[in-house]
């Protein structure tokens, strides 16, 4: 068993949360083989131990489209975040900000995309997915450019939902469901206060607010996997490219052909991603798709990396692998449901020790000097 920050706030979240949403963030698709290999396969990179190497006045700082990071993350968008804590969406925004790191919201937000911009202290990043609807998709990315947000992330790797044999185990979907998560609900009292059982805190901020759309959790797996759109291409996309005038991050990228082609569409980053093993189970680790699509973009856009992280050192071995920076997704949401705002903070403190540990040791003093020459050559291929 692995022992680190994000497994024990993973036993907390496990305990406080109903089955049904311990179960939904946890888990993967089918056998869950992607899933495991994105965390196994970074762990089987070795960096390379270096000594005496003067790293004094060591930063973990970086630049992102014209922004300072304190650390090279950025909260991934995650789907019912204030399902996990009350509020989850605007806690999590204002943890972030604390550690001088972006927040993306999901597009599958509890909390409404105004609400948690008007709450964070800086500007928040937005998620959206490709759906059928492309008036609910005008409508979501004018809401989030009246609201301040610059930065869009635009979800590629969902035109249909992977099959998540565990939510159907642990009445998260299925004919059943709503019966087995009110039972749930009555043995988890920690959680069923925080967030409350009816009402406000099961809205969809997002989607609620455009007419036609189911506004509970009842409805929300049932509405996306109607919504979710097979048909798309490339040259479906442009006019979201007139529409937004920020920057652009297409998220999902696990082949270099496909890199090459967010260059020419015009992106200006990508998120090499496997949605955490949560859609197509058997694909490649992000961290071993990663090098490849590396050598085919580097400097022609923002390499940004996701799955399987869960440590600063993996944000060392990502970085090393030639992403820019990376996204935390399972790692922050087990922190923010085990104990909200300070939770996340408490996290990303650990999170930037264990990175400056890493840099330390691997004689890197700024994020930059973290290279292909970072990782022991036994591991390197
Ligand atoms: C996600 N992810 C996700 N991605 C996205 O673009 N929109 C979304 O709404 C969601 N929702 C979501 C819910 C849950 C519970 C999880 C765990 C993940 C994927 C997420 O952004 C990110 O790619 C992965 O979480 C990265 O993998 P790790 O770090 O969780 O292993």
């Amino acid at each position: 068993m692995i022992i680190s920050a994000t497994t024990d706030y993973r036993e907390a979240a496990r305990r406080k949360l109903p089955p049904f949403l311990f179960h939904y963030i946890d888990g993967g698709a089918y056998a869950e083989h992607t899933l495991r290999r994105n965390v196994a396969d970074l762990a089987d990179l070795a960096l390379r131990q270096r000594i005496l190497r003067n790293v004094d006045g060591l930063s973990t700082e970086t630049e992102l489209f014209g922004r300072r990071l304190l650390i090279p993350a950025i909260l991934a968008p995650v789907g019912l975040t204030g399902m996990y804590a009350r509020r989850g969406e605007v806690q999590a925004a204002r943890a972030a900000a604390r550690k001088g790191i972006p927040f993306t919201l999901s597009t599958v937000s509890v909390c409404p995309i105004e609400e948690v911009q008007k709450r964070s202290p800086v500007p928040i990043w937005f998620q959206l997915y490709v759906l059928k609807d492309r008036g609910f998709m005008r409508n979501a990315l004018e809401r989030a450019q009246a609201a301040g947000i610059n930065t869009l992330v635009f979800t590629v790797d969902m035109p249909t939902p992977g099959a998540r044999y565990r939510d159907a185990h642990s009445g998260m979907s299925g004919p059943h469901a709503p019966l087995r998560r009110y039972l749930q609900a009555l043995t988890h009292p920690r959680w069923a206060w925080d967030v409350g059982l009816r009402g406000r805190p099961h809205d969809l901020g997002n989607i609620s607010a455009y007419r036609g759309h189911p506004t509970k959790l009842e409805d929300y797996i049932g509405w996306l996997a109607n919504n979710f759109d097979p048909s798309i291409s490339w040259k479906d996309l442009e006019w979201i490219r007139d529409v937004w005038k920020g920057p652009m991050i297409i998220k999902g990228i696990l082949d270099p052909d496909d890199a090459r082609d967010a260059v020419r569409f015009g992106a200006d980053g990508i998120v090499v991603s496997n949605h955490g093993g949560r859609q197509l189970d058997g694909v490649l680790s992000s961290c071993r798709a990663l090098p490849p699509i590396a050598d085919a973009v580097k400097g022609d856009l923002k390499i940004l990396a996701d799955s399987g992280i869960r440590s600063g050192l993996d944000i060392a071995r990502m970085i090393a692998l030639g992403a820019d920076a990376v996204l935390l997704g399972r790692a922050f949401i087990y922190a923010l449901a085990a104990n909200g705002r300070a939770g996340v903070e408490n996290l990303l403190d650990l999170i930037e020790k264990e990175l400056r540990v890493a840099m330390t040791l691997t004689g890197a003093r700024t994020i930059a000097e973290i290279t292909p020459e970072s990782l022991a050559r036994a591991t390197k291929d």
